[in-house]
């Protein structure tokens, strides 16, 4: 028993001092849009980031402040701000990830989709720069609406020879975040410990969080109606948001700290962490949508695998198949965009 305390001990030691900050590899992570309602929170929680070396700041006006700022933080990264379409190469080169958070946000009474016009072109410029500067990194799109947004990218990485399925993300963490809150709550047990998929897309219905596999199992029985607001609940997150915010844009902070995660579990992915597992919106073929938001592994280059749905209940099959035609819709919408523009 004590050798195998003892072996257990060396290799949690060892494993320690792999993942140690000291020996974590040399990382680049640009947030593009850094200087908005989620840029800076966001740029503030990736600076707090142990696996990050080199954090570029890019937005069109405001980054030269926000990266003075963020940069006195006591923390491994060195921050640099870039402003400007002439410095974005530069935020972009060597970078091993980018995250996406330009663009519009909602206004209440604006579905997500509202927001095509103007973000389906910011998202277009700035892939194009990715492919061009950093065809390598890990896109973390943001930007809304995801359902359409990753599909543009995908495109427009594919027109520049340069698109790898395995690398193009859309960041749906923050639904999965809302889901385990908002399941906590209701199932009386600590929310810590709450794991839970939320698959399809990330707008309205398009959002299916699977609570038939939440764990740990509720303490406070959930009727078929508590489970039914649930997930309306969750799928409403974002509006709920926008309301109470009137007028002043949606949600950024707990966006920040979704993307953060995200962004976290893609480094520590890269950096050869075992079992990394986290919901997004990617190339999948799990359903006949060519993209689909389900559990991921990450690896050292970036999707090692996209995780199958596992069982479902009657009403998640349901939700399922109700989906299926508005995010298909908006795929194939982006799509259209990327190649007619
Ligand atoms: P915001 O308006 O506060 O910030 C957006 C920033 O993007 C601004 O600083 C703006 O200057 C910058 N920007 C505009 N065009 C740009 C360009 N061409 N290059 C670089 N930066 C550019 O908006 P907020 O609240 O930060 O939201 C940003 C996006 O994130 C919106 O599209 C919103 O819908 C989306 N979002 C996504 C969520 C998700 O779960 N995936 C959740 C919440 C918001």
């Amino acid at each position: 028993r004590s050798l195998a305390r003892t072996a257990a001990s060396a290799k949690s030691h060892l494993s320690r001092r792999c993942y140690s900050v000291e020996s974590a590899p040399e990382r680049k992570v640009a947030v593009l849009g850094a200087a908005g309602g989620i840029g800076q929170p966001l740029a503030l929680l990736m600076k707090l980031n142990p696996l990050v070396s080199n954090l570029a700041l890019y937005d069109i006006a405001g980054t030269p402040g926000v990266a003075a700022d963020v940069s006195h933080v006591n923390t491994r990264s060195e921050v640099t701000g870039y402003v400007g379409e002439d410095q974005l190469g530069k935020a972009l080169e060597g970078s091993d990830v980018v995250i996406i958070p330009a663009g519009v946000p909602r206004k209440p009474g604006m579905t997500r989709d509202d927001l095509f016009n103007i973000n389906a072109g910011i998202v277009k410029s700035l892939c194009t720069a990715i492919a061009k500067y950093c065809p390598n990194a890990l896109v973390n799109m943001i930007s809304n609406p995801v359902n359409s947004t990753v599909p543009i990218a995908a495109e427009v990485f594919k027109k520049a020879g340069t698109y790898n399925e395995k690398k193009l993300f859309g960041v749906t963490t923050l639904d999965v975040v809302r889901a385990k809150t908002f399941f906590a709550g209701k199932a009386k047990v600590p929310v810590s410990e709450v794991d839970l998929p939320v698959v399809g897309g990330h707008a309205g219905i398009t959002i299916l969080p699977l609570f038939s596999q939440a764990t740990p199992k509720a303490n406070a029985l959930l009727s078929e109606s508590d489970i039914q607001a649930l997930t309306k609940r969750t799928q409403d997150g974002g509006t709920e948001v926008v309301e109470a915010k009137a007028g002043k844009g949606s949600a950024t902070l707990s966006m920040a700290y979704a993307g953060a995660l995200f962004a976290d579990a893609c480094l520590k992915g890269l950096n050869g962490v075992p079992d990394v597992v986290e919901c997004s919106f990617v190339q999948s073929s799990i359903t006949e949508l060519p993209f689909f938001a389900s559990k991921v592994r990450l690896g050292k280059q970036g999707v090692e695998e996209v995780l199958g749905l596992g069982p479902l209940s009657d009403y998640e099959k349901q939700g399922l198949e109700n989906l299926k035609p508005e995010l298909k819709a908006s795929i194939e919408k982006g799509i259209k965009f990327a190649n007619e523009n």
